[in-house]
């Protein structure tokens, strides 16, 4: 069967200890992209990986990183990633007042542009920013872990979001995040996604 999304596994549940080796498996095993989740302590209830530790795995591989910043402050931490060598970067649109200004600031840089909203997030919120942004990030479970169960009514957003592109002239790309595994993935691509993240499915060999 011909894929018809870019498969972007998250380094989150990859074995920290080894990263160089789990970048293998991800290259190994069909990844396009490298997830990378950014989580501050306080957006989220976790912390995982910053600048330093991408920018050690820069050289591992020619993968383009796609960086999910679940942070308060992505304002003052998008230049650091992008120095570091992220290629997508991602934000939440609870977390920035002036999504606008940060998104045309990351494509300025020459980077890819996303915005994510949370589960109780409605699209509404981000309607403003569709004209612009490169990616949008559904998430479809409450950030700050891996290996939680997907709420499925948030896939209705990439349907509606799919919906929207139809109808204009927009050039977004759709990613979903959280909870995707063999079960779910015939969900995430029937409502059209064109990124489909996973870490401790694709990490187990379940996806
Ligand atoms: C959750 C992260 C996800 C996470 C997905 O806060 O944004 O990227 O790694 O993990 P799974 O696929 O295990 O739900
Ligand atoms: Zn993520």
């Amino acid at each position: 069967m011909k894929k018809t999304f870019l498969l972007a596994p998250s380094i989150l549940s990859a074995d920290f200890s080894n990263l160089g080796a789990s970048i293998r498996q991800i290259e190994e095993k069909g990844g396009d992209v490298i997830h990378i989740d950014v989580m501050d302590g306080h957006f989220v209830p976790n912390m995982t990986i910053g600048p330093l530790v991408v920018r050690a795995i820069r050289p591992l591989t020619a993968l383009p990183f796609d960086v999910h910043l679940m942070v308060s402050d992505p304002d003052s931490l998008v230049d650091p990633f992008i120095a570091a060598g992220a290629d997508w970067i991602t934000f939440h649109s609870e977390a920035c007042v002036h999504a606008h200004r940060l998104i045309t600031r990351i494509k300025a840089a020459g980077k890819k542009a996303g915005i994510s909203i949370v589960p109780s997030t409605p699209l509404s919120a981000i309607t403003e920013l569709l004209p612009i942004v490169d990616l949008v990030l559904i998430m479809t479970v409450n950030p700050g872990f891996g290996g939680q169960e997907m709420i499925e009514s948030c896939l209705e957003k990439v349907r509606e979001l799919k919906k929207i592109k139809q109808n204009s002239d927009f050039s977004y790309i759709v990613s979903v995040d959280g909870g995707v595994n063999k079960k779910t993935l015939p969900l995430v691509i029937d409502a059209g996604t064109d990124v489909v993240v996973s870490g401790s499915a694709f990490f187990t060999g379940e996806l």
